[in-house]
């Protein structure tokens, strides 16, 4: 399957794309997200959780380090597991949070700053790669296992040109 590439003209267009991709959703899911500081991977997930049905705050897990959500996926609730391990010290710290427990096939989990556990971490099935180009960013969304293929091969987006 060829990465899919987009332009997000603005923070529309990331939140879009959060909304498209909270359609293909299933189960076990695992999504890194690549991206600079103010790439926009806190937006896209906010997005993706609200049009999931997640109606309350989503703010950036950046001291917790993870954040639960339950969200309902074919009527059943599914917890969405929010990351962002840019402040993680160490892999052991990881572990030793029990953070690995929250990778099996009930929850999803959406990881920021994947690179800072890269030992521990359990693979993605999707990975999505964030980069500023002018006043937007550009994104390539990759499939790394059936799994991942099968939820983006179902993905609708049209990026706002
Ligand atoms: N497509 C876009 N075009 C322009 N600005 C955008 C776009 N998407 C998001 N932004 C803006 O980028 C800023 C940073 O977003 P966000 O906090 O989501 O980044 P982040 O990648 O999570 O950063 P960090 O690594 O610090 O957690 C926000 O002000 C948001 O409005
Ligand atoms: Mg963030």
């Amino acid at each position: 399957m060829p990465h899919l590439r987009f332009h997000l003209h603005d923070e529309a267009g990331t939140d879009a794309l959060g909304a498209a991709l909270s359609r293909i959703l299933i189960p076990g899911l695992t999504i890194y997200l690549h991206g600079d500081l103010g790439t926009g991977k806190t937006t896209l997930t906010r997005a993706l959780l609200h049009a999931a049905g997640y109606s309350g705050h989503v703010k950036s897990p950046t001291y917790t380090l993870a954040e639960p959500y339950t969200i309902s996926l074919d009527s059943r609730p599914i917890e969405v597991i929010h990351f962002d391990l840019y402040r993680l010290g160490s892999s052991e710290e990881f572990l030793d949070a029990g953070f690995r427990e929250h990778f099996n096939e009930h929850s999803i989990c959406i990881i920021e700053w994947p690179e800072k556990a890269d030992r521990v971490l359990p693979s993605p099935d999707i990975a999505i790669l964030l980069n500023v180009e002018g006043h937007g960013r550009d994104v390539e969304l990759q499939a790394l296992s059936d799994k991942g293929y099968q939820c983006l091969a179902r993905l609708k987006f049209a990026p706002n040109l």
